[in-house]
């Protein structure tokens, strides 16, 4: 279900700190040691869309189709057979041996196996080839990137060594081509804080920026623990509304360059999550635009 440009993830508790969820045609990295959740991820945002209409193609370089159902009845996402049967959920299991990099097969796979143009497509994992130079590598995943967003809201999932501060010189993904990157991470001490999501980035709105405790729970799947505290720090204030219509107030006499600003004010007092008085920022903004303005006329 794609909504105003936003596709939920299903993740329960991540689409509020994403500001609604994935964006429409974006790459999003789910990335993460083994065993953190990244496939639990994906099927689970595979079959939130699948049980909402939409359809969802799924390409696993790890498990086949036989795999993926008896791991989705273990966690009790019994539909997913449903969704086989009748054609909206399509699994293709490739091996990388399958893809010659840089070449756009990858691209090409998923585009003559769509079906319709709601679909959630999944690649678990992307295995980064290191076989190529660096200058060659980047060359090609930009452009597979590229193909790969005119055709979907996409979810990757990247496999990562427990150790991150040993990751091979040249074999790190670039990151800086996704549109979301999430981390999970697992401490494995079986305590509360052990399990946690992370947004590095997502491009195109503000983002939780907390270290958030999850679990994975029988018959859910991904669960978001965040504290109250955690929960306060995403969501907007309206208590200094006035202070912002005092501000917008103030560029009415500022032209067009007042006109423009009063729309970003207008913007900056529906996203103002922090529990601070904003005047001293809007005095700021307001002075340096004013400063502009008088240059120009
Ligand atoms: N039915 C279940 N109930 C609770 N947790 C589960 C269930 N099935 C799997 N898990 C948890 O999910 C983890 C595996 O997640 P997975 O998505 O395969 O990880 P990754 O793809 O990151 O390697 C397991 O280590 C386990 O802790
Ligand atoms: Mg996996």
């Amino acid at each position: 279900m794609i909504k105003q440009g936003r596709a939920s993830t299903g993740i329960y508790g991540l689409d509020d700190l994403l500001g609604g969820g994935f964006r429409e045609n974006t790459i999003n990295i789910v990335r993460g040691g083994t065993g953190v959740g990244k496939t639990t991820f994906a099927l689970q945002y595979s079959l939130f869309g699948l049980n909402r209409g939409d359809k969802a193609l799924y390409i696993s370089f790890e498990m086949s189709e036989e795999q993926i159902i008896r791991d989705c009845n273990d966690i009790g996402w019994v539909e997913i057979l449903y969704h086989i049967k009748h054609g909206n959920l399509k699994i293709i299991q490739l091996f990388g041996e399958d893809l010659t990099f840089p070449s756009l097969d990858l691209a090409e796979i998923v585009r003559t196996s769509l079906s319709a143009s709601n679909t959630r497509i999944v690649i678990d994992p992307l295995t980064y080839p290191t076989f190529y130079s660096e200058k060659e590598k980047r060359k090609s995943l930009s452009t597979i990137f590229q193909e790969l967003r005119k055709l979907g809201t996409i979810v990757i999932v990247l496999e990562e060594p427990a150790d991150s501060n040993h990751v091979a010189e040249g074999s790190a993904m670039p990151l800086y081509l996704a549109d979301t990157v999430i981390h999970l991470q697992n401490l494995g001490f079986g305590e509360m804080y052990d399990r946690t999501i992370r947004i590095m980035k997502h491009r195109g709105s503000k983002h939780g920026d907390s270290l958030y405790p999850y679990s994975i729970e029988t018959g859910f799947g991904i669960v978001l623990r965040p504290s109250e505290k955690q929960m306060d720090r995403v969501k907007p204030k309206t208590k200094f509304d006035n202070v912002f219509k005092e501000a917008i107030r103030k560029t009415k006499s500022m032209g067009n360059v007042g006109e423009l600003l009063s729309a970003r004010i207008d913007a900056l007092r529906k996203n103002w999550t922090h529990d601070d008085n904003p005047s001293h920022v809007l005095d700021l903004i307001l002075e340096e635009e004013k400063k502009g303005h008088a240059k120009n006329t």
